[in-house]
């Protein structure tokens, strides 16, 4: 079977309800990301960053993954998919995707605010200030920030070096390292790139399907005979 690698972001889960980013409507319209989602902003205030992933958190448990994430789940039947996500929701999962690597962490996961393991599921649950690991540090969520190092971005970019074809879904490929994840095709690698909006993969040459992620995954379908 051919490897196809999934490169996806925050557009995927767009029409499950789940805001993106950099879109107008985005999240970091609404909060300064600088104090919810970095790690000075974890040291300033812990509770408002706390708030802002139990927000989060809360609303996932009401969401359910949406047609392109399910078609993804089934291209498994006809390539060896890996998914790598920078999206930090378990709807990929949830649409049945069985290799799934999280370059920004899981937001129904919890580790300690000093070491990054042990790793806790915690569902849909808050963490709480005075919430403590086994090693009596405070919980934080095991999510990626910024100015954190991507520790998956290796295995992430061997998956791309090793695959046959490429698809970008829902992603502005507007944050580093995971944007660079495209130059580790190898020449003559079909690239693919679902997202309403225009997308420039620089110097790649790639086909855009310009449709949100569950009509152009449906489209990218039509193709999969011809791929295979
Ligand atoms: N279907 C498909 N794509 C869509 C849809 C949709 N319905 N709606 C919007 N998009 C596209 C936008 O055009 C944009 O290219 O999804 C992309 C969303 O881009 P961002 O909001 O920047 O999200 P993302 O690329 O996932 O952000 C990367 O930035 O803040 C960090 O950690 C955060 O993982 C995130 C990273």
């Amino acid at each position: 079977m051919k490897k196809l690698a999934v490169l996806s972001g925050a557009g995927v889960s767009k029409e499950s309800g789940i805001s993106t980013f950099r879109d107008s409507d985005g999240l970091w319209e609404q909060y300064p990301v600088e104090e919810v989602a970095s790690i000075e902003g974890w040291y300033r205030n812990p509770a408002l960053v706390l708030d802002f992933y139990n927000a989060r958190r809360r609303d996932l448990r009401t969401r359910q993954p949406n047609e392109a994430h399910r078609i993804i789940a089934a291209l498994e039947k006809d390539f060896e998919v890996t998914v790598i996500t920078q999206n930090i929701d378990n709807l990929h999962e949830k649409a049945g995707s069985s290799r799934v690597i999280h370059l920004h962490g899981e937001i129904t996961k919890a580790r300690g605010e000093n070491s990054p393991t042990p790793v806790y599921d915690i569902g849909y649950n808050d963490i709480h200030l005075g919430d403590k690991d086994s090693r009596g540090q405070q919980l934080r969520p095991y999510i990626v920030w910024f100015g954190e190092a991507v520790p998956m971005i290796e295995p992430a970019a061997e998956i791309v070096s090793e695959c046959d074809i490429l698809l970008v879904i829902g992603t502005s490929l507007a944050v580093y390292p995971a944007a660079g994840l495209v130059n580790y095709i190898r020449n003559g690698v079909p690239v693919y790139l679902v997202d309403p909006n225009p997308i420039s993969i620089g110097y790649r040459y790639y086909t855009q399907i310009q449709d949100v992620a569950t009509s152009g995954m449906r489209k990218f379908q039509t193709l999969v005979p011809e791929l295979i």
